[in-house]
């Protein structure tokens, strides 16, 4: 069956902020420590203790922002325990993640090296739910304040002059649960409080983020937005996609048929938790000058058998490069709300791109995805509308009816392609003027499609049309360490049909990345 879309060239809409492929590194099992961090004495090839090869892997990715120290670690972090000689730092227990010991010795100093090395922007998130106001205060002057305050004189001491440039900070996270199991109008009230400490010094402006909603808490946005609407640059969203129930996670790899339909239709669950966040937001600043910030999304599936379950360690395999490519395509589409996106998390936790084993480091499904996107950071959002047959299936036992003691059959349906285009000028090397980068997610399990991708109202002709692909064999498929290249991105045959349209044949559960230059 042929499917077909259909992009508005002359309807451009909103610019996709590079800031949407943002990624998120907390204290959290291996994802600093053994991840980013090996310390610079490690027999792993580092730079200044960074593991070289993850910097590489995310660089390549043209990483915009890294957000830190967490998540719900942010909230017990005290950043001066982490400032200042690694000797006298202050070990503590991590009790969000495994109780293991944390021994600070990646702080401040070595998070803003981290990206100066991956020449991404900072993003801080602070500590509303343990930390007091005057931490909060000082840690802004230490990291900003380049003239001579008690702050900026104990950075000179630890060996930075300079100040750095801190482009994001959050106020807190999670403060609905983990970070302080607050009411929204109790937090609204903090935020209010606690933003207020966080100074603009010089030329350095601070983008501030408020803690926003768990998953469709739309009454958390409401009382947010109508309490503090006009003290906030950004407003944040976490929502995890998971296959079965949240509280009964199933594991990342050997799913059903049924599994990977609902993991699908979990994934799309982002597009209305935009849409009515969105609208929320939308009656306290219609002109969206609010960046709606989802600073947590992925797959989050049960803990990899044998690991610390504390350590969130979990297989990445060609769903996850499935829900990356819905996900990116959804927040593409709604870009002109959705200006800053974490994926959880960078390495070794959650959906990773970058795996790490000692001196192993895999690159998964997702990493490839995010490498096909790359092109649309910065680039201009068009109008698309597709034409597609839903896939899924069909009467399988409903488990939330069943829980219930209820025996009742569901459809597990999703729209079978999920597409975003975008427009930037072509590379100058290039003869074209324009380049087209069109993303489009098969979430059919089992069918290939026969794909016309038509580019309306071309000014000019099609000069050069090429694609990728990411898919594997089988719907679960994983890189390992000693295969780490079951699933890359791999070049797929487009076809010229005349001057405005293309056409590919996309494999089932697949990720492309078509680009044309005109
Ligand atoms: O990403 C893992 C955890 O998920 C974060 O620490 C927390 O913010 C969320 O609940």
């Amino acid at each position: 069956m042929k499917e077909s879309i259909i992009i508005d060239t002359k309807n451009k809409k909103s610019v996709i902020s590079p800031d949407i492929y943002g990624h998120f590194s907390e204290h959290l099992g291996h994802c600093i420590y053994g991840g980013f961090w090996v310390g610079k004495d490690s027999a792993i090839p580092n730079i200044h203790g960074y593991n070289k090869a993850v910097v590489e892997a995310f660089k390549e990715l043209d990483i915009p922002n890294l957000r830190w120290p967490g998540g719900l670690f942010a909230d017990e972090y005290h950043w001066k325990d982490g400032i200042g000689p690694k000797e006298n730092r202050k070990r503590m227990v991590n009790t969000n993640w495994g109780g293991v010991t944390e021994d600070n010795s990646f702080g401040t100093h070595e998070f803003f090296g981290l990206c100066d090395e991956l020449g991404c922007k900072p993003y801080v998130c602070g500590n509303v739910g343990s930390g007091s106001i005057q931490e909060m205060d000082e840690w802004i002057e230490y990291i900003t304040f380049s003239g001579e305050s008690p702050m900026s004189k104990l950075r000179a001491s630890n060996g930075r002059k300079e100040p750095w440039k801190l482009d994001y900070f959050g106020v807190g996270n999670e403060n609905w649960g983990g970070g302080g199991n607050m009411r929204p109008e109790y937090y609204a009230d903090l935020y209010r409080r606690y933003q207020t400490f966080v100074r603009q010094y010089g030329e350095n402006k601070i983008f501030k983020i408020a803690g926003g909603a768990n998953v469709d808490d739309y009454n958390w946005t409401e009382v947010l937005m109508r309490n503090a609407h006009w003290l906030m640059d950004g407003l944040s969203l976490h929502y995890y996609s998971y296959e079965y129930r949240w509280e009964e996670k199933k594991p990342a790899t050997g799913f059903t048929k049924e599994g990977w339909y609902r993991i699908m239709r979990n994934a799309w669950r982002m597009d209305e938790l935009i849409r009515r966040h969105g609208e929320i937001m939308d009656k306290y600043d219609p002109d969206k000058r609010i960046a709606m910030v989802v600073d947590e999304w992925g797959n989050w599936f049960a803990p990899k058998e044998g690991t610390n379950p504390g350590f969130l360690q979990q297989d990445n395999s060609v769903c996850d490069a499935l829900v990356a490519g819905i996900t990116l395509n959804i927040f593409n589409n709604h870009s002109d709300r959705v200006r800053v996106a974490n994926l959880a998390q960078a390495v070794n936790v959650l959906q990773s791109p970058v795996l790490t084993e000692g001196d192993k480091i895999v690159l998964t499904p997702t990493w490839h995805v995010l490498h096909q996107y790359k092109a649309h950071q910065g680039a201009t959002l068009l109008g698309t509308s597709a034409a597609y047959s839903y896939c899924g299936v069909n009467d399988v036992p409903d488990y939330n009816a069943s829980l219930r003691g209820i025996k009742r059959n569901e459809n597990v349906t999703v729209p079978g392609l999920s597409v975003s285009a975008s427009e930037k000028d072509a590379p100058a090397k290039s003869n074209a003027k324009k380049q087209y980068l069109v993303t489009i997610a098969n979430a059919d399990a089992d069918s290939s499609k026969e794909i016309e991708i038509k580019l309306a109202h071309l000014d000019g002709k099609i000069a050069s049309a090429t694609a990728t692909v990411v898919t594997g064999e089988k719907m679960d498929t994983i890189n390992t360490f000693e295969k780490g290249d079951a699933v890359t991105e791999k070049t797929l045959a487009v076809k010229v049909i005349d001057g405005e349209t293309v056409s590919i044949q996309l494999p089932a559960h697949a990720v492309a990345a078509v680009t044309v230059l005109a």
